[in-house]
């Protein structure tokens, strides 16, 4: 004759407890791995590529740009003007200060030294690219004639504000960085 068990045998509502525990525990770490998968190409590939990076700066080397000229540089994918005024040229800025531009501001807010004034070749109207014109003093838009002074501040609409000026830093007295 069998002897009786002594110990207890677990009901069905145990069972399915522990089985759930189990699925769900199973589950959870499947799907933090999964997601820890994902994340890590998705998260690389925000990152900066180095052609992308080595673009988030430009060096100009200041002694290709000869007095009273200024160049254009492609920083970020946008002009940048980089004018290297003449004497004449920054009193005609200084002069601009207290003559009526669309948008006010001082030559001296605008430059770091009198002699560069860096600015975006991004018309402030619709975005184009103004054109270098000696007659309105700085720049003329082609695409509705906004025209820009001797400082990049509007001077004839229908642009209402001045050309922006990127962040830039003079590395040394020959090497101006943009970005
Ligand atoms: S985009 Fe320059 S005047 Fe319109």
């Amino acid at each position: 004759m069998a002897k009786p068990s002594s110990k207890p045998t677990a009901s069905a509502s145990d069972v399915d407890a522990d089985r759930r525990k189990f699925l769900v525990g199973t589950t959870a770490a499947v799907g933090a791995v999964g997601a820890a998968c994902c994340a890590v190409p998705f998260v690389g590939s925000m990152a900066p590529s180095r052609d992308v990076a080595a673009q988030a700066t430009v060096d100009i080397n200041l002694s290709e740009i000869p007095e009273g000229e200024a160049k254009t540089y492609l920083w970020q994918g946008k002009p940048v003007f980089v004018w290297h005024r003449n004497a004449a040229q920054i009193a005609a800025a200084k002069a601009g200060d207290t003559t009526s531009t669309m948008d006010p501001e001082p030559d001296a807010k605008r430059v770091q030294k009198p002699e560069w004034l860096v600015v975006l070749g991004i018309c402030t109207h619709l975005g184009c690219v103004p054109i270098r014109n000696d007659e309105v003093g700085g720049w003329r838009c082609p695409c509705h004639g906004s025209q820009f002074d001797v400082s990049g501040r509007v001077i004839h609409g229908p642009a209402g504000t001045n050309l922006h000026i990127p962040p830039y830093t003079f590395v040394d007295d020959n090497t101006l960085r943009i970005g």
